[in-house]
């Protein structure tokens, strides 16, 4: 059964964009805990009240998008949300200091994850996208452009008053980022369904596109950001390079 956004789909279709609104509910969530714990931190750093609010207010945003996208999961049909996530781990080494993770955690989740967001929602905003999401990914890029700005914000603030390395340090980490921020599946072919291009209209890339955009966007806005505020982007390409991108 499918909800009224989803009745004209195909059923193994539908069902692939009601688990991909589902996915985003889920990330959604994650990133609004993220963004709250990040808000702490950079106040506890000592970092001006101006980022302590982006990330504060980044964080209300992903729990408004996380709304979003919940509405859209049930519209095409999903039934039963999973657990909401309670808690997400810290993706810095333990063995970094505090503001060292910090920076580690506002790159991997902005200047990378945010950005490539950005890509994907601006590549679904195709003019004949079904009315009912059109809006919402209007909203999530509006807000996901002003969160990976605060990734870049604080990168490029840490390059410029920081001792030699305060930044250097950041390049060996790039590929493990990469790693937790998408799935081994990227790299491998789609079945049918997934490479479907009706999947486009209701916001959710085919398997091949959504690996071109990601890989696009990280030749032509990622990697030439970092390596812009002293970050060696060579691991991260070696890793590109290993996965045939
Ligand atoms: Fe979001
Ligand atoms: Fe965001």
């Amino acid at each position: 059964m499918s909800g009224p956004a989803g009745e004209e789909l195909p059923e193994p279709v539908r069902r692939l964009v009601a688990e991909a609104w589902t996915f985003r509910w889920r990330v959604e969530l994650e990133a609004a805990l993220r963004f709250a714990r990040l808000a702490e931190r950079l106040g506890e750093l000592g970092e001006p009240e101006a980022m302590v609010a982006l990330a504060r207010r980044a964080s209300e945003d992903e729990r408004r998008h996380a709304g979003l996208c919940e509405a859209l999961a049930r519209e095409y049909g999903q039934r039963v949300l999973p657990e909401a996530p309670t808690a997400v781990t810290e993706v810095a080494p333990a063995r970094l200091p505090p503001r060292e993770r910090v920076l580690y955690e506002l790159v991997a989740a902005c200047c990378i994850t945010e950005t490539e967001s950005t890509a994907v929602l601006t590549t679904l905003l195709v003019p004949d996208g079904s009315p009912r999401v059109r809006p919402v990914l209007r909203e999530l890029l509006r807000d996901e452009v002003m969160h990976s700005r605060l990734g870049w914000a604080q990168l490029s603030r840490a390059h410029a008053e920081g001792a030699q390395g305060a930044v250097a340090f950041l390049g060996r980490y790039i590929p493990a980022m990469l790693e937790g921020g998408t799935s081994p599946r990227l790299f491998t072919p789609g079945s049918p369904e997934e490479e479907s291009p009706e999947l486009l209209r209701h916001g959710v890339l085919p398997h091949t596109r959504k690996r071109e955009v990601f890989v696009q966007a990280l030749h032509e806005v990622v990697l030439p950001g970092l390596e812009r505020f002293g970050v060696d982007t060579a691991p991260a390409r070696q890793w590109l390079a290993q996965r045939g991108a």
